[in-house]
């Protein structure tokens, strides 16, 4: 019985090296298979893989995704009914994830847009000070990603308020759930955070009426999914100043097209998808442990309902 990997080639070889020095006897193939289908029990697979190849597996027992986010593989036609699927939880992750929060919150908190651009000028002026307890954060998304944000942030003094689609409770945050917290985090989010799944009960959700929620001037930070945002509602409200930065990490589509006037404005800062990165030998040994659970029928870590979409 083997495994089937599917990467950017630029990553496969890496994924091999990890996961075979864990595990010498374990048979690794990649994407695309062109041996007999019986034999692979297990798939790791990343964005670029169709889902509907899955189905050709017929001894399949467990699928894992290479990152966080499920969304490539729960495309339709989803997974097989009945395999298993696996999201990746891993400290590295999430430590890169809350890192590029938290640079993206103080560089809009600090003001480093306006001082960049006085430095331009040659301009030597102080702005007013900020304050961090006054700086009201909302983060949109509460499991290992925005949990893990959202302490961090508060821990450096600022209020932070955090939305999931189910009831939570974190020390120091003030958790919301459902459509009427959804619109009490936005109304008092002076930096708003993404790190939601992308399902389809959150694509889109990032629409003209969620931008109009905030408080004017309100600051984005997207490092969840393009699809997150409603594509045509970001740019008018960047110019219209009811959005007065935004960071994003995510884009749909991936790349973002040399001609997306993303690129070169102003209030926009980017970064190609890069916030957290998988490290496969910081993942390999719950990847392992996986296909022995699945193998003998135990309980899969970071199990993912499909029905929910993470
Ligand atoms: C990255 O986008 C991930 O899902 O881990």
């Amino acid at each position: 019985m083997a495994v089937l990997l599917s990467t950017k080639a630029a990553a496969i070889a890496e994924w091999e090296a990890a996961l075979s020095a864990l595990d010498p006897t374990l048979v690794l193939h990649r994407h695309p298979f062109a041996g007999d289908p019986a034999e692979i029990e297990a798939v790791v697979m990343w964005t670029g893989h169709d889902p509907a190849d899955l189905r050709r597996y017929p001894n399949l027992r467990l699928i894992v995704s290479m990152g966080a986010g499920v969304d490539h593989l729960l495309a339709p036609p989803g997974p097989p009914p009945g395999v298993p699927v696996a999201r990746l939880v891993d400290a590295r992750l999430t430590q890169a994830m809350s890192e590029w929060v938290l640079l993206n919150v103080l560089r809009f908190h600090r003001q480093d847009p306006d001082y960049r651009a006085q430095q331009a000028g040659r301009i030597w002026r102080e702005l007013p000070a900020p304050d961090t307890a006054r700086r009201r954060i909302g983060i949109l998304g509460l499991g290992a990603l925005g949990a893990d944000a959202a302490g961090k942030l508060a821990a450096l003094g600022f209020p932070v308020a955090g939305w999931s689609r189910r009831p939570k409770s974190l020390p120091g945050i003030a958790c919301h759930h459902g459509p009427d917290g959804f619109e009490a985090v936005l109304r008092q989010a002076d930096i708003l955070v993404c790190l939601l799944p992308l399902t389809p009960a959150t694509r889109g959700i990032l629409d003209a009426r969620a931008f109009a929620l905030l408080p004017r001037g309100a600051f984005l930070l997207n490092a969840a999914r393009g699809g997150h945002v409603a594509q045509g509602d970001l740019l008018p409200a960047l110019e219209s100043g009811q959005i007065a930065g935004a960071a994003l990490d995510v884009t749909e589509p991936e790349p973002l097209p040399p001609d997306s006037p993303l690129w070169t404005h102003p209030k926009v800062v980017l970064t190609p998808h890069a916030a957290s990165v998988t490290i496969p030998a910081s993942v390999a040994p719950q990847v392992i442990e996986n296909i022995r659970r699945a193998r003998a029928g135990e309980p899969i870590l970071n199990r993912v309902d499909p029905a929910a979409g993470y």
